[in-house]
Order: C-alpha cells, then sequence, then structure tokens
C-alpha cells in the first residue's frame, strides 16, 4: 500500500541545507499499522509530512497504492500530536467537519458529521460546541474524526495521544484499534513510545538522525531481540513508563 524508497528530505536552514531524512526505505501492506520510533529530530514527523504531500522529496520515491497527486489529499489523512493547535478555535466541531467535506466535494453533509461523531464515541449534541468546550481527549477525537470523515485509505498519526493523560492515551488507543479493525484502514503511527506503538502496530522501523536504524516485528520488540545498541537503548529508556502504559491498556508489560 505504501512504499519508500531511499527517501531524502532536505531543509534549507541558515546553517546551509540539512537532510532531515536520509536514504529511508520501507513499505507498509494494505490494512496493516507500521510504527515509527526515534528520538526527538530524528525525522519521523517529516516522513509523514512528505507522504501527506506537505512536505517536497529530495531524493528517492514514495508511493501510495492507487493515490495520485490529486486524489493524495483525501485519500492520505494525517493526525497530530497536539489536539489544541491542530484544531482551529474559531470553529465549532460542526464547522471543523465540513470543512473537508466542502473541500473534497463530498454531499450529505448532516449525515456524514453525525456518523463520524457517533463512530469517535462522541454524541452529536457536541458538533456544536468550540474546541475550548471540549477535553484534550474529546478534542483528539473530533481530530481524528475530521480525518476520517473523507473516507482516507491511510491514517497518518503523529504521536495522536503523547498530549493525553494515560488514561485518556488508553482511550484514544482503544478507539484507533477498533477503527482500524472496522475499516481496515492502512497506518503509520509516530510515537516516543514502544509501548503504545506495540499495542497498534504488527512491524516499526526504529530512526536515528534521519535513519533507520533498524526495523523489527512487534515480537522481536517484545521479545527484546534488537540488533543495534541504539534500539537497545530506547527499549530500556521506555522501561520506566512502560508499566503504567502496560496496565492502562492492558498490555503485555514485557513490552
Ligand atoms: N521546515 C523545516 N525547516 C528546517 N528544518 C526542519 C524543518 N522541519 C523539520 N526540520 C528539521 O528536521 C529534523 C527532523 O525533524 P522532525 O520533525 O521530522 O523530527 P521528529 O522525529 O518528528 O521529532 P519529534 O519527536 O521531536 O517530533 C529536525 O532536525 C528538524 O529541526
Ligand atoms: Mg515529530
Amino acid at each position: 500500500m505504501i512504499r519508500v524508497d531511499a527517501l531524502t528530505v532536505r531543509f534549507r536552514t541558515a546553517a546551509g541545507l540539512v537532510d532531515a531524512v536520509r536514504g529511508a526505505s520501507f513499505h507498509v501492506a494494505a490494512g496493516e499499522v507500521f510504527g515509527l520510533v526515534g528520538e526527538s529530530g530524528s525525522g519521523k514527523s517529516t516522513i509523514l509530512r512528505a507522504l501527506s504531500g506537505l512536505t517536497p522529496v529530495a531524493e528517492g520515491s514514495l508511493h501510495i497504492a492507487g493515490a495520485d497527486r490529486d486524489t493524495r489529499r483525501r485519500d492520505v489523512q494525517m493526525v497530530f500530536q497536539d489536539p489544541y493547535g491542530s484544531l482551529h478555535p474559531r470553529f465549532t466541531v460542526d464547522q471543523t467537519l465540513r470543512e473537508p467535506l466542502r473541500i473534497n466535494r463530498i454531499g450529505d453533509h448532516e449525515a456524514r458529521i453525525v456518523n463520524a461523531l457517533r463512530e469517535v464515541g462522541l454524541n452529536p449534541s457536541f458538533r456544536f460546541r468550540y474546541p475550548h468546550q471540549l477535553s484534550g481527549g474529546q478534542r483528539q477525537r473530533v481530530a481524528i474524526a475530521r480525518a476520517l470523515i473523507v473516507e482516507p485509505r491511510v491514517l497518518l498519526l503523529d504521536e495522536p495521544t503523547s498530549a493525553l493523560d494515560v488514561s485518556v492515551q488508553a482511550e484514544i488507543l482503544n478507539l484507533l484499534k477498533r477503527l482500524h479493525q472496522e475499516r481496515n484502514l492502512t497506518m503509520i503511527l509516530v510515537s516516543h513510545n514502544l509501548a503504545v506503538v506495540g499495542f497498534l502496530c504488527s512491524r516499526v522501523a526504529i530512526m536515528r538522525n534521519g535513519e533507520i536504524v533498524e526495523k523489527l516485528s512487534i515480537e522481536s520488540v517484545r521479545a527484546q531481540q534488537v540488533e543495534s545498541e541504539y534500539s537497545r537503548s530506547l527499549l530500556l529508556a521506555t522501561g520506566g513508563y512502560r508499566r503504567k502504559v502496560a496496565e492502562a491498556f492492558g498490555v503485555d508489560a514485557s513490552l
């Protein structure tokens, strides 16, 4: 469904050209959830931005099955880390959900909006609220509804739960898991947290300094069968947090 080959993304900065992503390659099968993990600045968001067409590709290629330049805007949707910043503060939920329908020339707004809210577990009465009248978790549900309302084939999730309390994180992750199962969506999930990734993903790529250092099945991550020292240090770094997360998500605490 998604194929990324030797992708390099280059930015012009005051200090000259910087490769934010260097020679990254991976593929994601239709209906698979793939994880991207790595320290801050390693290039995770840049890969998602390139996939959604927000950032140009300098070298290499990326391919999304069936999507061309014109349909990519609808087929590939993104959910961002910060549900405060990503929703327009002066738009009601209704306006927020109506906008992508209008842009993509999709009809039947009323039914789709009510349906989208129900799918993310929000009562239709939330339609006329503004973002400041919602909790962080409710905002992220609205952001997910906004992404799904155009029926994309690929959902890119950039740290969708890291701004939320652990218990709310668990709710949102369970919601994403259910949506993935119901819709057979292809997803890429970016997270600092291996426990979060392990809950949803079947495979992960570990990134560092713009490069993919290792690709692992989630079973290898669980068994701590990692090759690079860096992946091992990431596993250890999530250790302090993992029990709390494992309890909240009901996942394997050994992760
Ligand atoms: N528009 C831009 N112009 C210049 N440099 C950029 C731009 N966007 C990102 N970068 C740089 O590219 C590198 C990778 O950034 P990116 O946002 O992809 O990292 P990340 O892995 O998502 O980090 P985080 O976990 O903190 O979100 C960083 O060094 C960043 O400063
Ligand atoms: Mg990022």
